[in-house]
Parts: C-alpha cells; sequence; structure tokens
C-alpha cells in the first residue's frame, strides 16, 4: 500500500490524542502500511526531560530549563521507518518512559521555548520524506494546513486499563489534564480533524477506520 498526494509533494498526517488512547500504535501501523516514516513527537518532549533530570535542574524552573536548553544539542533523525533523537549524543533509550520522565514531562513541555525549539524539529522531518506524526499540537500547530488529521480518543477506563497493563500506573489523568489546560498549544481536537474512538477497535479496525478517514480527507491510497 503507498499513500500520495495529488501534487506528489511530501506531506504529513497528524495524529493527536491523549496519553493511552492508542495513537501511537495506529500511527505506527497506519506508518507501515502507507510506506511513511512514523515520527513520536512525544520522544522529544520526554528527552528533554530526561535531560532535564539527568542534570539536575527542577522542571518547574522555566529560566533553568530554557539556559540548559540553549546549550544543549537535540539531534533527530530516523532509523528505518521511526524517528530517532539523542541529546548531547546520548539516546535516553528505556529511560524515555520512566516514572520521573511520566511524573514531569507536562511541567516540562508546557514550556514555550522548549516548544518552540522542538517544533522546528518537528517540521523538518518534512524535508526528507512523508510522516505519520503523532503527538497533541501536530494537527493545531505543528501542521496546521496538512489536510490529514486524525485525534484518536479513549474513553477514560480504557485508557488506565492500557497503561496499568503496560506496567505503567503513573496517574495518566493527571498528564492529560495538564496537556489540556496548558496556555501553549493544549490538546484539542484541531481545525478540520476528525475524531476517531479507538475504545472499542482492534489494532486491525482501528488502521482500518484510520485509512477511511484519510481517504475522505483526499489521500490518494492505492
Ligand atoms: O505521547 P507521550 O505520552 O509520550 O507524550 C509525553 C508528553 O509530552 C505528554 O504528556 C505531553 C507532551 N507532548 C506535547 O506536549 N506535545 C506533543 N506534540 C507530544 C507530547
Amino acid at each position: 500500500m503507498t499513500a500520495e498526494t495529488s501534487n506528489h509533494s511530501h506531506f504529513a498526517v497528524a495524529i493527536d490524542g491523549p496519553a493511552a488512547s492508542g495513537k501511537s500504535t495506529l500511527a505506527r501501523e497506519l506508518a507501515r502500511r502507507l510506506g511513511l516514516v512514523m515520527v513520536n513527537s512525544g520522544a522529544m518532549y520526554r528527552a528533554v526531560t530526561w535531560k532535564v533530570l539527568r542534570e539536575n535542574v527542577d522542571p518547574h524552573d522555566t529560566p533553568a530549563v530554557v539556559g540548559l536548553l540553549d546549550r544543549i544539542d537535540i539531534s533527530c533523525g530516523r532509523d528505518g521507518m521511526f524517528s530517532t533523537i539523542a541529546i548531547d549524543g546520548a539516546d535516553p533509550g528505556d529511560e524515555l518512559r520512566g516514572e520521573d520522565v511520566n511524573q514531569h514531562v507536562s511541567a516540562v513541555s508546557a514550556i514555550p521555548e522548549v516548544r518552540e525549539r522542538l517544533i522546528d524539529l518537528q517540521r523538518h522531518y518534512l524535508d526528507h520524506s512523508s510522516i505519520v506524526m503523532e503527538g497533541r499540537d501536530i494537527g493545531s500547530v505543528v501542521f496546521p494546513d496538512t489536510p490529514f488529521k486524525i485525534y484518536v480518543d479513549a474513553c477514560a477506563e480504557v485508557r488506565a486499563a492500557r497503561r496499568a497493563k503496560d506496567g505503567e500506573v503513573d496517574s495518566v489523568a493527571r498528564r492529560d489534564k495538564l496537556d489540556s489546560a496548558r496556555k501553549t498549544a493544549p490538546l484539542v481536537v484541531a481545525q478540520g480533524a476528525t475524531v476517531l474512538d479507538n475504545s472499542h477497535h482492534t489494532i486491525e479496525s482501528g488502521v482500518q477506520a484510520a485509512i477511511d478517514i484519510l481517504r475522505n480527507q483526499g489521500l490518494r491510497i492505492e
């Protein structure tokens, strides 16, 4: 299966939604089926948070976080169909999903300077290939002009059960509340996005629903 736009230029499929809505799995499968690069923007916010904690900077001390941001090298690339991230040459690996990072990533990602720097890096992915990018503000802020936008949602019970199954008992509800209430780029259903309720889909039926949405939004999928 391949996907293209009428003018054959690179394009972005924006997948937004709350934590544990199943958007990563959906984005990954979509990228695989459509032959696109999958970019995990949450990993970028997590990587900066990881660095903040590693350098013993207080995640709530905005000037200190911004000071650190000015000193670090953030390198975004790809390995096959997946995005990669390294900070000062180091790949945080599994620590990205650690409890410490879970606890503080909402505070760090609420800082406008952090967002500005990462959004610039996110947009550069389009220089090289067409992408599926998942996050919170992809359809609203990063690629507001893309016609291909899906907002993935799932009921609170299903999301809590999903995180518990993954061994992550961090408070998903708390993180969503912070991500939705922040001033800069809060989690919203972007203008033009179609909502996909992923509460009761299997992976296969969810991907099929997403492909139908993208076709309706004008993506040519063969
Ligand atoms: O997708 P995730 O759960 O790995 O994202 C981790 C955090 O990063 C999330 O709680 C909020 C932040 N984030 C963001 O602010 N904007 C994005 N585009 C992606 C993630």
